[in-house]
């Protein structure tokens, strides 16, 4: 890696106490996150359903942080304008999911916002190689998409590793090192966190190790209280940048 650029750390609220949600939002920013993070699931493109942008408009008056939409959705075109309208400032489509991809990359960032493409963990590289130049984040995918809470998949490292070097191979660069952002999602707590560092991420997306306590048996225990999360966001970015955190 040749160039650091700025870590950040989106806070994604699928683990998050819905009940509470302005005030675990509002934690997570006082403890320094950078974003918040959307996970918009359809019961079709994966086996779940949340949240649209009825949610992401409240959000949007909670908080002064962008919010980051990572839609698991088929067909995530019909729905572009609709969370841009509600304040997304970062939309990210899966190229599974997406029949005229770079249709919709020009879609997302003709609305003036920024516009990604995400892999699930067994979706090759390759399939990004022609779309590379025109986004401005890839979110690779460190779980197979659908929950939070699930295991960090340890081969998603290298993967990191060679779309990072993709992007130099593709002379992709800008003023901080690549001309886009390598965000990944799912298992990241403060074990993983340097590890996907080292290994070219800079955005890192967090739900169970920010808005959950870890070791509670029941659901209502589970939840991190304001000063948890906050606690908790600021322990995740020094482990990003490797610095030893007390223990949790
Ligand atoms: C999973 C979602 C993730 C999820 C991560 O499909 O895309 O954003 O919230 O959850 P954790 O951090 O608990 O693995
Ligand atoms: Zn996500």
């Amino acid at each position: 890696m040749d160039v650091i650029q700025e870590i950040k750390i989106a806070a994604s609220i699928l683990a998050a106490d819905l009940c509470r949600l302005g005030e675990q939002v509002a934690a997570a920013e006082a403890g320094g996150a950078d974003y918040i993070h959307f996970d918009v699931m359809d019961g079709c493109f994966v086996p779940n359903l949340t949240i649209g942008p009825l949610v992401v408009e409240a959000v949007r008056r909670a908080t002064s942080l962008p919010i980051d939409v990572h839609l698991m959705i088929e067909a995530p075109e019909r729905y572009v304008q609709d969370f841009v309208q509600a304040g997304a400032g970062n939309l990210t489509v899966h190229v599974e999911a997406c029949a005229h991809l770079h249709r919709t990359i020009e879609q997302i960032k003709e609305l003036g916002i920024r516009a990604g493409v995400t892999l699930n963990p067994a979706t090759s590289l390759v399939t990004l190689e022609e779309i590379l130049p025109y986004v401005d984040m890839v979110l690779v995918m460190t779980v197979n998409p659908g929950f939070g809470g699930q295991s960090f998949i340890e081969s998603m490292c290298a993967k990191v590793e060679r779309l990072r070097a993709m992007g130099q191979e593709q002379h992709l660069a800008g003023p901080n090192g690549l001309a886009f952002d390598i965000e990944v999602d799912g298992g990241i707590n403060v074990h993983t966190a340097e590890r996907v560092v080292r290994a070219g991420a800079n955005v890192l997306v967090a739900g169970s190790a920010i808005f959950r306590r870890s070791g509670h048996g029941s659901a209502a225990d589970a939840f991190a209280s304001a000063g948890e999360i906050a606690d908790a966001t600021r322990r995740l970015r020094q482990a990003a940048l490797g610095q030893k955190t007390p223990a949790c």
